[in-house]
């Protein structure tokens, strides 16, 4: 394909068309056919939230990745079988949490037979920004929680830093109360066991605040 051509078709974008509506259904459906971005085209379907309207908590990843994206369901792949872990170590229920993430195609490049996670880039996010506010409307959790620095700059704007904020209590207009720690994925990219407990150890901390603040 034309280099050219690729470039134009992902520098193009809209804000998602989200409808309004007090329906999580409505919004799921309507977000099936999301061509705010061009990120529809090579993913398999759009991987909306799941979870009951009026979840005191909401988690918020970054995008589906490869399994999400055959499932249609966020956080089943490996990084969602270390939260399932965390959530139930830090006393969360996920029946009883909204699970989201940021953007709702699963965004990726081939290395060999393999589709490998590219990281959403600004414009991505802002595309598909109105399906996370309607969530947020319909849902209207008491507490977000933001996994990774994906979920927490699309709240809090690209100079927050994971590192220095996590596990506060923080305050925006799209939700009372906040949270923001680590993607479950970089407890995978540990590079040694004792890490990965501390790293692993440090999440679950960070989820029991948020449990706290509830
Ligand atoms: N990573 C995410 O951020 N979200 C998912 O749903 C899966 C992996």
């Amino acid at each position: 394909m034309d280099a050219k051509f690729v470039a134009k078709e992902e520098r193009d974008w809209r804000p998602a068309p989200a409808p309004e509506t007090s329906s999580l259904a409505t919004l799921k459906n309507a977000a099936k056919t999301c061509t705010a971005c061009h990120l529809f085209r090579h993913a398999t379907q759009t991987v909306f939230g799941e979870g009951a309207k009026g979840a005191k908590l909401m988690l918020l990843g970054e995008q589906p990745g490869d399994q999400e994206d055959l499932a249609g369901k966020p956080f089943v792949g490996p990084a969602g079988k270390i939260l399932d872990r965390a959530l139930e170590e830090a006393g969360i229920d996920r029946g009883e949490v909204y699970v989201t993430n940021t953007v709702k195609h699963f965004k990726w490049e081939p290395r060999g037979k393999r589709r490998i996670h590219k990281k959403p880039n600004s414009r991505e996010i802002a595309a598909c920004r109105p399906w996370l506010e309607a969530e947020l409307r319909v849902v209207r959790p008491g507490l977000l929680v933001c996994l990774g620095a994906t979920a927490a700059q699309a709240v809090f704007g690209p100079t927050f830093r994971v590192t220095r904020e996590r596990g506060k209590v923080l305050k925006s207009e799209i939700a009372p109360k906040i949270v923001a720690t680590v993607h479950p994925s970089s407890l995978l990219r540990q590079p040694d066991e004792e890490s990965r407990e501390r790293e692993y150890k440090l999440f679950v901390a960070d989820l029991r605040v948020a449990v706290k603040a509830l």
